[in-house]
């Protein structure tokens, strides 16, 4: 799939104190002559900060770490974990429509997107709020189909549980990710086969991480609401 950067940029990108800090913090993790190795961080940060990568931002990346703006690009046009276009400011959906997603019904998650978001992908819809886009395989295959929001998973979907998801994303509501089907993690739906030690937690550590910070996020003034741990799909 091409990628490429949106036409519309801004004028000049720059990190906020504390992401500068950071930031330099970060190359001082790797040896010297090495600092190239921390343009995914950076990348990372910078989108975090304004919500995509512009091109600006790949050039003061590539300034700070002494690299062609080119090579900058070409990291951020590879990982589709890098937006390269304004998304939604609450959720960016990206749907899996690789083969084993795509033979368990990412057709299906693709259509929810299309009714209930917008027809096209990239097409920011509900005030600001939410965008979509088909990605490649998101490496999670055993519980396709899935979709990525952000750093979580929603694994394990159908048109129905995925539809809800879309409507409380649209409501300021913010799902609980993981398995929609309750599994823990990747095991068998039936039941363990070969490790047959029962797994003793609520969750697995991805959701709990998801939960533990949306509660703290919550008590600090976010308008979002988080659905109670007790509704948790592997609760
Ligand atoms: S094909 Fe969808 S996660 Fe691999």
């Amino acid at each position: 799939m091409l990628r490429r950067l949106d036409k519309k940029q801004p004028l000049n990108f720059k990190f906020s104190a504390k992401n500068l800090a950071w930031a330099k913090k970060q190359i001082l993790n790797y040896p010297k002559g090495r600092k190239q190795s921390a343009v995914i961080p950076l990348l990372f940060r910078a989108q975090e900060q304004e919500g995509w990568v512009s091109k600006p931002a790949i050039e003061v990346v590539a300034k700070m770490l002494d690299m062609a703006p080119v090579r900058v690009f070409e990291v951020a046009s590879f990982y589709f974990m890098f937006h390269l276009s304004p998304v939604g400011s609450a959720a960016h959906i990206q749907v899996c429509g690789t083969t084993p997603c795509m033979l368990r019904g990412s057709d299906g998650l693709i259509r929810q997107c299309k009714d209930k978001i917008s027809k096209r992908a990239m097409e920011i819809a509900h005030d600001g709020k939410i965008s979509w886009e088909e990605v490649e395989c998101l490496g999670a295959c055993s519980n396709a189909p899935l979709v990525q929001i952000g750093s979580d998973y929603y694994e394990d979907l159908d048109e129905e549980s995925f539809a809800k998801i879309v409507t409380d994303l649209i409501s300021g509501r913010k799902p609980v990710p993981g398995s929609q089907t309750k599994r823990f993690s990747s095991e068998p739906i039936e039941n363990l086969t070969t490790l047959g030690t029962k797994v003793e937690e609520a969750q697995n550590a991805s959701v709990e991480l998801f939960i533990d910070s949306s509660i703290k996020e919550k008590g600090s003034n976010t308008k979002r609401s988080l659905v109670s741990k007790k509704d948790a799909p592997n609760a």
